[in-house]
């Protein structure tokens, strides 16, 4: 395989607990192939334009840098939402990235996030072979959502779903303990914007020892508050306590989201994503005055993603190989791609 010259890793869009194992099997993989310089892009591509780069050998080489960096939660280099404008008209953006990656004679540019991070390394790989560049752009693939394409599953997402199994289980125990005569609802509000992957984790808490959740709603399905609160008031027939997870996406039948009818979603990012909460306290606020029951909302909010206490092996290490094999791709001359994870079995996983 061919020697790999500099390179460089940013992290976008939002955290989960095992983003930096990427960017360590970035590094890994191109020291084995023999990069002098691994950069790591502060604030990921937004940074990159500003030049705010730093070395990670000062960071990794010593004392238990590398095991610190896989270990912990949130994003090591920082993150951005930053959207690359079109191609044409707005040369001067890439003649920037261009510039930066000439300067620093960086060969390889790894981009670990979601679909909006995909679309990044695309519009650069498209420039780069537009205008005769010979760098190489990889995506690595990382959200707690689990929505990218292609790939089975992205790397964010198991230890995500492993953390609001194991709060779900604790909260019904928790709910369940209090012996009311009254009805309890509890409302739990679950990230996963338009994707219902993380939601539906919430499953998870059913076995042996847990009953689970009485409904789990998907931002997929029309939400319909009437068959909500008769789904509580015949739950709530049966039983003292009745726990709902719901997805911070879901929305009405006239496309609302339900966190809007409370004055969320009011702020809208670069890519024009509403930012979604608030929905489980709208539903807990709605129980009350609907039902007269006791209701309570849990915003899991960014516990869910940073949770490191709870990440999932398999997934820290999904995370590492992803950005180690990023380079290897990028090393054979691949270009304009992602890291994708394929599931040859179930037993053994
Ligand atoms: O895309 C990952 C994610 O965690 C979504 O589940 C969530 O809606 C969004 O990020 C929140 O983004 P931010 O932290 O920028 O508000």
């Amino acid at each position: 395989m061919k020697r790999m010259g500099n390179v460089v890793v940013g992290q976008s869009g939002g955290p989960t607990a095992v983003i930096n194992g990427s960017v360590l099997g970035v590094y890994q993989a191109a020291k084995e192939l023999g990069a002098d310089h691994v950069y790591g892009m502060v604030h990921g591509i937004q940074g990159f334009l500003e030049k705010n780069l730093i070395c990670l050998e000062d960071y990794l080489e010593s004392g238990m840098g590398r095991e610190l960096l896989r270990r912990t939660p949130s994003a090591f280099l920082g993150t951005c939402r930053y959207k690359l404008p079109q191609i044409a008209g707005n040369e001067a953006v890439y003649e920037q990235v261009f510039a930066v990656m000439e300067e620093y004679q960086i060969e390889a540019f790894f981009y670990i996030g979601g679909n909006d991070s995909m679309d990044t390394v695309k519009m650069l790989s498209d420039y780069a072979a537009s205008h005769g560049k010979s760098q190489r752009f990889v995506g690595i693939p990382k959200t707690v959502d689990n929505d990218l394409p292609v790939t089975d599953h992205c790397p964010g997402y198991g230890s995500a779903a492993k953390y609001i199994a194991a709060s779900m289980k604790e909260v019904i125990r928790d709910v369940q303990s209090t012996g009311l005569t009254k009805p309890t609802v509890l409302i739990v509000e679950i990230m996963g914007r338009h994707a219902g992957w993380l939601a539906a984790a919430a499953a998870l808490a059913k076995g042996e020892d847990c009953d689970g959740a009485d409904a789990i709603y998907l931002p997929e399905r029309v939400f319909d508050p009437e068959d909500f609160l008769s789904h509580i008031r015949a739950v709530a027939e049966t039983k003292n306590t009745v726990v709902i997870a719901v997805s911070e996406g879901i929305r009405l039948g006239d496309g609302r989201f339900v966190c809007e009818l409370s004055g969320g979603a009011d702020s809208v990012d670069v890519f024009g994503h509403k930012q979604l909460s608030g929905c489980g306290l709208t539903l807990a606020e709605m129980v009350k005055s609907q039902t007269g029951f006791k209701a309570r909302a849990i915003e899991l909010s960014t516990l869910q993603r940073s949770a490191a206490h709870l990440a999932s092996l398999t997934d820290a290490d999904e995370a590492r190989e992803a950005g180690y094999h990023g380079v290897m791709a990028a090393a054979e001359g691949r270009t304009g791609v992602m890291t994708v994870l394929r599931k040859l079995h179930d037993t053994p996983y």
